[in-house]
């Protein structure tokens, strides 16, 4: 009997996983043969992912990378997985200013285009500061990719119809932004939440600001995947988590769809400014689609990292 019950049970179990990690695979074999892709981070987990299904399509991809050894590594594996050679690397560190502004003139100088931006570089929750003396997360995921993509954004016009990409998480309805600390950095989780609140409001702003001239963006939530962002903690806690993640969360390959999804498909052109999830829009708490603050974050944003 006792045999029984546990056969019972471990299916359930089973099938329960197997339901919490159905994703949907974007199928959809779109070329972007002559398009330009610029992906952060890209060097690892959803990012490089990322840059092997869309160099598979065809197109130039750039990974902007602040470790040069694994950015080349990366590079070798993803032009041998997607048979394309159209793939370099370039240095970018989002927690340097200085790196985000020279990294966008050396590729303004070289890049001709920019069809595709994907603003996947992250930091999960640690107490940090970046070189500029702004919390490691906010710097890094929100204020990094606000300045960035601020400075490419005449090539993305000039390429239109163009798109911006930016990796969001859903557990940014944790929290909510402080307006008189926009530098939060007390508890590392909630750092974590309030930078990924902040990639949402910026992607509807910038999709508000970019109405009617040919960019389109979008914030994805990829789900809970096992990528490399762990190794910025203990042995233990990684150990731990190993198989936290084996049980719960997804492969980087289908964390990747929803953003090659947004990327590419012709259904998220019509959602520019919205949210996604499992290759499909996604509705948000309407605290995070207040537009008053989403477009004063971005102001404030333009003042932090010196924007004229
Ligand atoms: N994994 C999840 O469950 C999950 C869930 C929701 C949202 N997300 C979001 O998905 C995105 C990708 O994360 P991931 O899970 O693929 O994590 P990951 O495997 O840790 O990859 C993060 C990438 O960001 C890069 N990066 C970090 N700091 C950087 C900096 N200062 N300058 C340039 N690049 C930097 C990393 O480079 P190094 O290799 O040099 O560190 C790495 O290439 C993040 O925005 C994350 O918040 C992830």
């Amino acid at each position: 009997m006792y045999l029984l019950y546990t056969v019972i049970a471990s299916l359930v179990c089973y099938l329960f996983l197997k339901w919490m990690k159905k994703r949907t695979y974007y199928t959809d074999v779109k070329r972007l043969d002559g398009k330009t892709v610029l992906i952060t981070g890209g060097n690892a987990g959803i990012g490089k992912e990322t840059a092997v299904a869309l160099a598979m399509r065809g197109a130039r991809v750039i990974i902007a990378c602040r470790d040069l050894d694994k950015a080349e590594k990366a590079v070798r594996e993803i032009k041998i997985r997607s048979h394309n050679i159209n793939v370099i690397h370039m240095e970018l560190d989002l927690a340097n200013m200085r790196s985000i502004r020279d990294f966008s003139k050396t590729f303004l100088q070289r890049e001709k285009r920019l069809d595709i931006l994907i603003n996947n570089a992250g930091m999960p929750s640690v107490l940090d500061w970046t070189d500029d003396n702004f919390s490691m997360c906010f710097g890094v995921n929100h204020l990094g990719h606000f300045l960035l993509t601020n400075l490419l954004l005449g090539r993305l016009k000039e390429s239109a119809p163009s798109r911006v990409v930016t990796l969001t998480c859903s557990n940014y309805k944790y929290q909510k932004l402080d307006f008189q600390d926009l530098n939060y950095n007390l508890l590392p989780f909630f750092t974590y939440c309030r930078s990924k609140l902040a990639n949402i409001y910026f992607s509807q702003e910038l999709g508000r600001i970019m109405e009617g001239k040919g960019v389109t963006t979008y914030a994805v939530h990829p789900g809970y995947v096992q990528s490399s962002w762990t190794y910025h903690y203990s042995i233990l806690f990684q150990m731990l988590m190993k198989v936290i993640m084996f049980m719960f969360f997804v492969p980087c390959e289908s964390g990747a769809q929803t953003v090659v999804y947004c990327a590419v498909s012709e259904e998220a052109a019509n959602h520019s400014g919205g949210y996604f999830i499992d290759c499909r829009p996604a509705t948000l708490r309407p605290f995070a689609r207040d537009a008053g603050v989403a477009k004063k974050l971005w102001e404030a944003s333009e003042r932090l990292v010196k924007l004229a």
